[in-house]
């Protein structure tokens, strides 16, 4: 490893470091709470799964100081949002929530406030919390992480408020404690970062360089969770299809296959893909390997090429079918998901149409839509947009039409398949019915009461489907 790579990762001394002072928090913690009360910690995270894994993290952390978690903020000793900055929407959740944490706090005057993630990695919104929130203790970014222990510590032994957004690179810290949320499905990071620059995105921004974990940390951390019962590994990376290639790992479609061979009964899926690196191979290994899910979110985000050349995609919609096509004949059974941003600076009615055209040609199962929103500092945030948000949201609308004619068709003609669905929980369309993911990520949903099955693996053959939810039966 190059010392430039070694660099990426925090080094085992700092670690061990933080250890000693999540040692010193629970010493401190059970001082200032005595009488045998444990300290509460609600954490919760906006925008990604990405952000979801990190939310995950912070509370192994804060459990392995002695903080008990709450899904109520009132009740909490420590309140910590991990937040989002990918839209202006987003950002303002966030500021409205953090704002009503002031009279909880008034009430509970020893609660800590913390705000982290990639809102508050960008110094403009990092100066606003500071100068407008000054009730709120600590103000991190995306690369710190780690150090919460002896933030916290400092924090706690009468410290002043903690802001540090330092690393715009961005680390690796691995062995981390994680709290997952869940005991069926698990999110392992393969890598952080993007590299890709899109014209509208603010994620390459906060999130640092693309930097891939090594295969046997990631491959140890699977078989950990498979071994603890955990029946579905999302692998996950702002485009996984990067992985190892700045550090000389194995590449992704290897990565699958090594994944793929170890024992156990489970399933892998991954986001995301981007399109302008999703090849063959990756297909190939998609097709080869049982155990990774036949389901590709490949975000197209528009249909017209040039929108996609001033989004700095990198890939025509050509290419785009190209790979679709190749995926299918390789995998009938596959489907698609994507995501599109509707409104992007100058958009014209023609770029528009495209899209809607290109949606039809693929057929998507589901589509994540978005109204383009502009975000300071990125290269689209300068471009002349002299379409209005009226006509936005007009052509938003017609999107989500069209789309909904397309996947309520793709869903009715499921009607008769079997699917290996992982039981998630209880079913919201029906009386005494179950629901869980197929294979495919349909979400299915069927008769049955025995709760036992939760966190396992059923067939189901599909019998029919009511909106978004195809509706089946139990077979052996
Ligand atoms: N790395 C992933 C996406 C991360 S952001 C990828 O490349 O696919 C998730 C989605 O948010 C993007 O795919 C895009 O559709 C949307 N998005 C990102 N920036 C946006 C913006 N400024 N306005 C509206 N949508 C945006
Ligand atoms: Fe944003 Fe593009 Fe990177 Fe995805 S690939 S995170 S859309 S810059
Ligand atoms: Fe949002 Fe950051 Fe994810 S901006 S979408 S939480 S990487």
């Amino acid at each position: 490893m190059s010392d430039k790579e070694k660099s990426r990762f925090v080094p085992q001394d700092e670690l061990n470091r933080q250890k000693e002072f999540a040692k010193k928090v629970r010493e401190v913690l059970s001082s200032l709470y005595p009488n045998g009360y444990t300290p509460h910690a609600f954490v919760h995270s906006y925008g990604c799964q990405q952000n979801v894994s990190d939310g995950e993290k912070i509370k192994g952390i804060l459990f392995s100081m002695g903080y008990q978690m709450t899904d109520k903020p009132e009740n909490a000793d420590f309140v910590i949002y991990n937040t989002c900055a990918v839209r202006e929407h987003a950002e303002q959740r966030v500021f409205g929530n953090v704002g009503a944490l002031k009279n909880i706090k008034r009430r509970r005057p020893n609660m800590l406030i913390g705000l982290c993630g990639c809102m508050t990695q960008q110094e403009i919104v990092a100066e606003k919390v500071k100068k407008s929130f000054p009730f709120v203790d600590i103000v991190l970014g995306t690369h710190v992480m780690h150090k919460l222990p002896e933030i916290i510590y400092t924090k706690l032994t009468g410290g002043k408020r903690v802001i540090d957004i330092s690393g715009e690179e961005g680390i690796i810290a691995e062995g981390l404690p994680i709290l997952r949320d869940g005991s069926s499905k698990a999110w392992i990071p393969i890598m952080y970062g993007c590299n890709n620059f899109c014209s509208y995105c603010i994620v390459p921004y906060v999130r640092g360089r693309e930097r891939s974990r090594k295969s046997g940390d990631i491959i140890a951390e699977v078989k950990e969770v498979v071994a603890s019962g955990y029946k579905e590994i999302t692998l996950l990376g702002q485009n996984v299809n990067s992985y190892g290639k700045e550090n000389g790992e194995i590449s992704f479609p290897q990565l699958l296959r090594e994944l793929n061979a170890l024992d156990g009964d489970f399933r892998i899926r991954f986001m995301t893909s981007h399109p302008k690196d999703a090849t063959r191979e990756l297909i190939d290994a998609m097709a080869d390997c049982e155990k990774v899910c036949k389901h590709l979110h490949l975000p197209v985000q528009s249909g017209s090429d040039r929108i996609l050349s001033e989004m700095n995609r990198k890939y025509t919609v050509d290419d785009y079918l190209k790979i679709i096509k190749y995926a299918r004949e390789k995998m009938p059974e596959i489907s698609f998901t994507s995501d599109i941003i509707v409104g992007f600076p100058n958009e014209q009615d023609e770029d528009f149409e495209a899209t809607l055209e290109l949606i039809k040609k693929v057929g998507y199962d589901l589509l994540y839509t978005f109204i383009y929103s502009k975000r300071p500092g990125t290269p689209a945030a300068k471009m002349e947009d002299p379409i209005s948000d009226e006509q936005k949201s007009i052509r938003f609308r017609k999107l989500l039409s069209v789309q909904e004619d397309i996947a309520y068709k793709k869903l009715s003609d499921m009607k008769g398949k079997v699917f290996k669905v992982l039981c998630e929980g209880e079913g919201r369309t029906m009386e005494n019915s179950l629901c869980g993911r197929a294979d495919n990520n349909v979400m299915v949903e069927f008769e049955s009461t025995d709760k036992s099955l939760v966190g396992e693996f059923v067939n189901v053959i599909i019998t029919s489907s009511k909106g978004y939810v195809c509706l089946g039966e139990i077979i052996k």
